[in-house]
């Protein structure tokens, strides 16, 4: 699929990864609805991008993707807005797991995404009004590989994949026109990244610095283009799309 004239949603715009999607959508032609919980930083992504792109082109709408009651409100402002909506990008994503304080973070990656996931597949699908469109979840290098240094990341990750990948499986999907993706990034040089610096928020320190030297760190532009490769590559529909900066890209199916 060409993003040039489509609309598309991404969650966790503000910051990061997130920042970077909105990016590389506008530049090449589609409008975006950015959606985030931290307001301030919502405002300051949208109007540096409104000072690369220009004005009516990309929307900021806070939400909290953990509340899943107000998730619709926030797809459905954008395709209002709009009017459409071709592209969802399920990216908001945390990863800390101090020992008594995880629940966040299934709230965030697994709730978030599945809800984000039902949605884009409700507004889009043919058969209730919508033109077909495609869906990308982001998951990690941490939702493939068994990852000491965050097990309830790990494990949030790859509850997104198995998630995604099972609707693939779903007949209902292609003759609706209904695309799912996976991205699975290694390290990404962002503010979550970051957060591994910060020995206390994680378990097994030395390990993740070991598996950083392996995999390298990516910057977010470089992810970005992996991002546009899967959505205009319709021959890889319902791949998982892993990338690392000392290995570069693979497709895999599970
Ligand atoms: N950075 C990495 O090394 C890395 C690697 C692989 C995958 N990922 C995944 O990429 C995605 C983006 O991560 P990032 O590294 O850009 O992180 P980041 O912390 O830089 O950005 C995350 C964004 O999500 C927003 N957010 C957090 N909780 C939210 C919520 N409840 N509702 C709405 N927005 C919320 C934050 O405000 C922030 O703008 C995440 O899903 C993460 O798991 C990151």
């Amino acid at each position: 699929m060409s993003v040039t004239g489509k609309i598309a949603i991404v969650t966790g715009a503000a910051h990061g990864l997130g920042k970077a999607f909105c990016d590389i959508l506008l530049k090449n032609g589609a409008k975006v609805g950015l959606i985030d919980l931290n307001i301030d930083q919502g405002q300051k992504a949208l109007s540096k991008l409104e000072e690369k792109y220009g004005k009516n082109k990309a929307m900021f709408v806070k939400c909290d993707v953990s509340n899943i009651k107000a998730m619709p409100e926030s797809f459905q402002a954008i395709q209002k807005n709009f009017g459409g909506l071709d592209i969802v990008i399920n990216n908001a994503g945390v990863g800390l797991e101090k020992r008594d304080d995880w629940e966040k973070t299934v709230d965030v990656n697994v709730k978030g995404t599945i809800k984000g996931t039902i949605l884009g597949m409700e507004m889009m699908r043919k058969d209730k009004g919508g033109k077909g469109g495609v869906i990308v979840n982001i998951s990690s290098m941490a939702g493939l590989n068994p990852t000491p240094s965050g097990p309830v990341y790990a494990a949030t990750k790859s509850a997104i994949i198995m998630y995604s990948r099972s609707w693939v499986h779903n007949p209902e999907l292609a003759p609706n026109g209904i695309r799912i993706n996976i991205l699975a990034p290694a390290f990404v040089d962002t503010p979550l990244f970051k957060m591994l610096e910060n020995k206390e928020n994680i378990h097994a320190p030395a390990i993740a610095t070991l598996v950083q030297k392996k995999v390298g760190v990516l910057k977010p532009e470089v992810v970005a283009e992996a991002l546009l490769e899967l959505l205009a590559d319709e021959t890889k529909t319902g791949a998982i799309l892993k990338i690392a900066e000392t290995t570069g890209k693979e497709y895999l199916t599970l």
